[in-house]
Parts: C-alpha cells; sequence; structure tokens
C-alpha cells in the first residue's frame, strides 16, 4: 500500500530495493525504446527503482551539493523529475515532483483540464495516452547559468542525457518499457505547467509502462 500523507507520497525504501541479477552486455544490448504498453499498473517499487536509479542521491557534501546515481556538471544538478502517473498501484493520478534528498514525491496541484494540456503538448502520441507514467526534466537555468556561464545549455542537456540513459537502463533491468519523448509542443507545455520556458524550462521527457 502507498503511503499517502497530505501531499507526500513516501515511496520503498531505496536500501531495501531488491538488487538484480544482471548480465551487463545483456543489458545494454537488449534496452530499445518501446512505445506499446499494457494496462498494468506500475508498482510502488518499480517507480522507486526508477527515480532512485536516475536521480537517487548517495551523498550531501558540506556545500550543500549531492553525489547521485547520475553524473552531474560541477555535481549541481539543476534538473527536477516531475511526473505524470497515470497507472501506478494506489496513487492517484496526477502531476509529482519528486524530492530526491527526502525520496518521496510531493503531489502538485495541477488542475484535471491543465493536465489533460500538458499531455495534448505530446502531440497525440499514442505511447504518452498508454504510459503508465511520463517523466519530464524541468532544468532551472538560473542556477544553471551561476555555475556554468555560457555553457548552460550543454551542460543542462548532457545531464538530461545521462537521466534518460539511466530510466533506460533501468527499466530494461526492470522488463518495463521505456521511450524517451523529445517531440512536444513546448510552449503548450510550458503554458500548462506554468512554468516560464526560460527560467525553468522543460528539456527532456520519456514515457514508462508495463510490457
Ligand atoms: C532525445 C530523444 C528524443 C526522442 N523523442 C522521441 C519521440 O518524441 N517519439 C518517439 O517515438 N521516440 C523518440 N525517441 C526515441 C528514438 O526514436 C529512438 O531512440 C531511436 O529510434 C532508436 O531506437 P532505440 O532507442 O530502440 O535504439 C527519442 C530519443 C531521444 C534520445
Amino acid at each position: 500500500m502507498s503511503e499517502m500523507n497530505a501531499a507526500i507520497l513516501r515511496l520503498p525504501e531505496p536500501d531495501l530495493l531488491p538488487d538484480k541479477e544482471i548480465n551487463f552486455l545483456e543489458l545494454i544490448e537488449l534496452r530499445a525504446s518501446r512505445r506499446q504498453y499494457t494496462t498494468e499498473p506500475l508498482s510502488l517499487q518499480e517507480l522507486s527503482y526508477l527515480l532512485w536509479c536516475t536521480q537517487g542521491v548517495k551523498m550531501i557534501a558540506e556545500s550543500g551539493r549531492t553525489l547521485r546515481n547520475v553524473p552531474s556538471a560541477a555535481a549541481l544538478h539543476p534538473l527536477t523529475t516531475l511526473l505524470y502517473l497515470s497507472n501506478a498501484e494506489d496513487v492517484p493520478r496526477g502531476f509529482y515532483q519528486f524530492l530526491p534528498v527526502e525520496h518521496v514525491l510531493k503531489k502538485l496541484d495541477v488542475a484535471e483540464e491543465l493536465a489533460q494540456d500538458a499531455l495534448a503538448a505530446f502531440e497525440q502520441q499514442a505511447m504518452v495516452q498508454q504510459s503508465a507514467a511520463m517523466f519530464l526534466w524541468v532544468a532551472d537555468i538560473l542556477s544553471g547559468i551561476r555555475t556554468y556561464g555560457r555553457k548552460v545549455y550543454e551542460y543542462i542537456y548532457l545531464d538530461a542525457g545521462h537521466i534518460g540513459q539511466n530510466l533506460y537502463l533501468t527499466a530494461q533491468a526492470l522488463g518495463l518499457g521505456a521511450c524517451a519523448v523529445g517531440r512536444f509542443d513546448e510552449a503548450a507545455l510550458h503554458q500548462a505547467l506554468t512554468l516560464d520556458g526560460e527560467e525553468k524550462k522543460i528539456v527532456h521527457a520519456a514515457c514508462i509502462g508495463k510490457i
């Protein structure tokens, strides 16, 4: 059962996630974009796994910067994970923000009409409608500029690529389907999620579902 207090959803502890016996080359070679999903819901354990492997915090340095399961230029980690969960066990449908230090999900107050506008921004891609979860990565461009200066976009997109690849590999390890989604109407998506598209910008997205 999910443990949902007010707007906070606790996820299964990363320490308790069962490890997988993996053939590494097979994992790399079998990874593929999968765009068709069943109607079976994602479990909270699978969700926890995906979030741990894509953004999990292993250590907090004295500077306050975090070391995570993915690399990030200057360990800045300027990306925030938003999720649209439409088919996760015991979890109400809607938008959530992952808080990586606490390893919890915070429910976001996005009206159903705006949530539908956000999904529509993915231009009728059937996999988006079918998926159990959409991952959206929002970049904090201002903190990126302060740290990276003119290389802000290069580094932010490289960070997003590392996260995206870990999502693909984790999905493969769990027997789930994943597909990156770069085709979306940026302006419509930002408007639906009340992001300005300049200081806060969605730089990458992916679908996840059971196959
Ligand atoms: C940045 C990026 C954006 C992508 N956007 C989409 C997309 O919008 N729709 C889609 O069906 N596939 C998308 N893909 C998946 C690619 O089409 C897929 O990776 C490519 O066809 C190679 O297939 P493979 O991933 O199975 O090796 C995207 C992949 C990447 C890396």
